[in-house]
């Protein structure tokens, strides 16, 4: 009998193994691709030029009823009416969470629905905290139209018309320079299981702004809101991550669900830091804006012009302040031209 040389055994294993390799990934791929055509809305005729799925999302903006909330919700919500109908906006109806559990004297001027703070106490001074638990409530007890859903905050102001950039169930997020998981692989392991990866694979936003499915964020936010108890909870966790403790609590929830988030440079602008408009969508006012009168920035220092949010804490800032001297930054000119024409346009803007 002929003896069969090892050489082509070898061979014949090695050929059967890449065949079944071979069959097993074309039997992956085309699962995921027919699971990607099956879905709507990323049919290419349902895309938009951002490569967003082209459905018009529900504006959800969280707040409280402090007189510093408010003036910011109305500022908010005035630039909302202007940009929702510009051509190239996905702008859906508008909801003004409202986290003190009872309305107040803004439910006639803006689409309010009302939800449940935290237990007294929990937020230990916190406010934020309420967040995730205002989301709960609110996708367990609103009727909402829209399929996706953009959370936002009162310090946000719609420069340009802003599309849907989430794409199917892929949601869209901003990405923070100083969110930074890799940094605390010890605290984000308490929250973060050694078999769910590498906290490298956790996404650098917060949970606003992000556009976001409501089925994919109805899934998450249940685990936001205990995550972020519980970070809240731990001494440790508290300490590291401070007044961004929610964000970092919305990006491990995220990630612990396998949602994971297309990073739009584009979402946002921070002035003082980003000078330039260009093809920005959302203005968010976070910074104060110090500058001396030959227009240079004096950031940490009061400036002789300035405008920061926190100078306005117990009530609205007044009509008509004054603009920037020559030689600041588009950005915060634009930012007091936009706070100025919605206070000259919004009745009763000091008494209510
Ligand atoms: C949140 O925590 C509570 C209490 O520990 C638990 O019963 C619940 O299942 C948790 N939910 C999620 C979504 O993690
Ligand atoms: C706004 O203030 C400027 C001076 O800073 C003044 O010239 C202008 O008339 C004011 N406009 C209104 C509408 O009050």
């Amino acid at each position: 009998m002929k003896r069969v040389s090892p050489l082509f055994l070898v061979l014949l294993v090695l050929g059967f193994f890449f065949a079944t390799y071979n069959l097993l990934t074309m039997m992956i791929h085309y699962k995921t691709y027919s699971e990607e055509w099956d879905d709507p809305f990323l049919k290419p005729e349902n895309l938009n030029e951002f490569g967003g799925s082209k459905s018009k999302y529900h504006v959800a903006l969280t707040a409280n009823d402090a007189p510093y909330s408010q003036w910011q919700c109305r500022i908010m919500y005035y630039w909302y009416k202007k940009a929702k109908n510009m051509p190239g906006s996905e702008m859906g109806k508008f909801t003004r969470i409202l986290h003190s559990g009872k309305s107040d004297s803004l439910m006639e001027e803006i689409p309010s629905f009302v939800v449940d703070p935290l237990p007294e106490g929990l937020d230990r001074g916190y406010v934020v905290l309420h967040r995730p638990w205002a989301f709960v409530q609110w996708l367990e007890k609103a009727t909402i139209d829209e399929e996706y859903i953009l959370m936002a905050e009162p310090d946000h102001i719609f420069i340009n018309p802003l599309p849907n950039l989430a794409r199917g169930q892929y949601p869209a997020g901003f990405p923070f320079f100083y969110i930074k998981p890799s940094d605390h692989e010890t605290i984000i392991r308490k929250y973060y299981p050694e078999e769910k990866g590498s906290p490298m694979d956790i996404d650098p936003i917060g949970n606003s702004p992000v556009i976001i499915r409501k089925s994919v964020l109805e899934k998450i936010a249940p685990t936001w809101m205990n995550i972020s108890l519980m970070m809240k909870d731990d001494p440790a966790t508290d300490q590291a991550f401070g007044w961004v403790l929610e964000m970092y609590a919305y990006a491990v929830a995220s990630a612990l669900h396998d949602v994971h988030h297309i990073l739009r440079e584009d979402f946002m602008l921070q002035p003082p830091w980003d000078v330039e408009i260009g093809n920005k969508f959302i203005l968010h006012y976070t910074y104060g804006c110090d500058y001396n009168l030959k227009g240079e920035l004096t950031y940490g220092k009061i400036g002789e012009w300035r405008f920061d949010k926190r100078s306005y804490l117990s009530g609205p800032p007044p009509r008509n302040l004054s603009l920037p001297p020559p030689g600041v930054p588009e950005s915060v000119v634009r930012l007091v031209q936009m706070v100025n024409e919605a206070t000259a346009n919004i009745p009763d803007w000091d008494t209510l």
